[in-house]
């Protein structure tokens, strides 16, 4: 049926019509520069399923602040430097926060921070930012102590262990006692099962939940998946659910409900969202922090200084913690090199500028925050707490912070995830320090936050 010229015909066919529809669709992104489009975009799609957004952003960062990259049949505006990452931020207005990510997130965590925009995310984010504000974060100083001291002391010495699967049982119970004051006591296996049911890898099954919804919108809806939701989120929000019932009814989040700021139901969903934006991100940071301390001795062993003058072996104050400034370099020098959110994405609702760039209304615009947030100082792959000097201590604390977003909808648990930070470097260095095995970090350059969860270490006997 088919002869010959048909072999010939049917190809020129789809290359007339690929011509055709680059010539129309990237007339409206001619002015933005980026790679010539590839025959249906297939070199530029090679290029992201061998790195993702971070390869996309090593490939063709070149090309300058705001690029054009199509994928396959689609066309990306990918953000790369740093002020047009702010910039874009910043402008909430023509920027909106909303995209694919949260529209799939409707269907885990509708009504909450994560999903809102205007008037019901500013009530949301203004009721719960006293919470969350630096000043307050103090009380916890012991609590988080005390979960490290007993997370530590259940490691035998000398004997390796999965670093992750540690910094996950640490920071799912500083969050689980600092949010909701569950305590989840070692000493009880079955509330420790729990505990593990209800949180463990809760950013795989998002995540993945979020690709389906990418490829099948209907299926992610689906009865199917709608049961699977409900089941993974249970276990949580019935533990959540019991600690507020039996907390003090003058806690933040009882006054909260009683004024009428938040409902019952909205609380429940702020709570999920806390737990899957703040408990992994933490963990992983941290995982960062420590190999950073193994990785450089001559960095370790300033520490281990500043750490003795300041405390001479006792717990900090929220005072020491300004003192311990050489403390905020390591974790900031951490928080710039080893960001782990590898894409951020937004939607313009109305055409505005980004630097020179006129960006169309409803493009997509995606960008690695990973990537930007490193390469926002010069000699980027360097780690180098030293960088941050006091004359330019300001600015590039901003940029390394930068990688819990900036502007209004910046990360809300950004202290809190900096004191955790601190608190358990301190505690280790203090009691018992880790060593990472440096060769389980083989660093994968296009997925590098994956790397945390192959660390293996050893709790060193003092
Ligand atoms: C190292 C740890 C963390 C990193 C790197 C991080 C990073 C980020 C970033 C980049 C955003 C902005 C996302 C965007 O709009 O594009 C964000 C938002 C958010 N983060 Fe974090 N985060 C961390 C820890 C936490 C913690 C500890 C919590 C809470 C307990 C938390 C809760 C949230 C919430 C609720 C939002 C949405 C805020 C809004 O839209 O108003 N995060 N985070």
């Amino acid at each position: 049926m088919f002869g010959i010229s048909s072999y010939i015909l049917i190809p020129l066919i789809i290359w007339l019509l690929w011509q055709i529809y680059v010539r129309t669709v990237d007339k409206k992104y001619s002015h933005i520069p980026g790679p010539k489009p590839s025959f249906l975009g297939l070199a530029e799609l090679y290029v992201y399923l061998q790195g993702s957004f971070l390869g996309l952003s090593n490939k063709y960062g070149h090309y300058g602040p705001v690029i054009r990259v199509f994928i396959g049949p689609f066309v990306w505006i990918m953000i790369m430097d740093y002020p047009s990452y702010v910039s874009l931020y910043h402008n909430t207005r023509s920027f909106s926060k909303l995209g694919t990510v949260q529209r799939a997130a409707v269907h885990i965590v509708p009504g909450s921070l994560f999903i809102t925009e205007g008037p019901e995310w500013r009530r949301h984010r203004t009721s719960m930012n006293p919470f969350f504000a630096n000043e307050e974060l103090g009380k916890y100083i012991s609590a988080i102590f005390d979960i490290v001291r007993e997370e530590h002391d259940a490691l035998e010495s000398d004997k390796p262990f999965a670093l992750s699967v540690w910094s996950n049982a640490v920071t799912g119970r500083v969050i689980m006692k600092t949010l909701f004051d569950v305590n989840v006591n070692k000493k009880n296996p079955q509330e420790v099962k729990e505990f593990e049911e209800a949180t463990n890898y809760m950013g795989d099954w998002f995540g993945f939940y979020m690709i389906s919804y990418c490829i099948c919108p209907p299926f992610a809806k689906s009865k199917y998946w709608q049961d699977y939701i409900n089941k993974r989120k249970e276990p949580f929000t019935r533990i959540v659910n019991q600690s507020l019932r039996n907390a003090d009814p003058d806690c933040f989040w009882h006054q909260l409900i009683q004024s009428g700021k938040l409902s019952w139901e909205e609380f429940q969903n702020e709570a999920v969202t806390l737990m899957l934006a703040g408990y992994e991100t933490t963990r992983d940071t941290l995982c960062w922090v420590l190999h950073s301390l193994t990785k450089y001795p001559e960095v370790k062993s300033k520490l281990k200084n500043e750490i003795s003058t300041v405390l001479n072996g006792r717990t900090p104050t929220p005072e020491d913690l300004k003192n311990l400034k050489y403390l905020d370099k390591v974790v900031l020098e951490t928080m710039r090199l080893h960001d782990i959110i590898l894409v951020g994405s937004r939607t313009p609702i109305q055409q505005d500028k980004i630097g020179d760039y006129l960006i169309p209304k409803d493009s997509t615009i995606l960008f690695s925050p990973h990537y930007v947030v490193k390469n926002s100082v010069d000699h980027p792959d360097e780690f180098d707490p030293e960088r941050f000097t006091e004359d330019n201590y300001k600015e590039l604390s901003k940029r390394a912070l930068s990688a819990f977003g900036t502007g209004p909808h910046q990360c809300i648990g950004k202290y809190l995830a900096m004191l955790e930070l601190k608190l358990i470097t301190i505690y280790l260095i203090q009691n018992g320090e880790f060593e990472i095995d440096l060769k389980t970090d083989q660093i994968n350059p296009h997925y590098p936050i994956k790397t945390p969860r192959k660390m293996s270490a050893i709790k060193k006997s003092v």
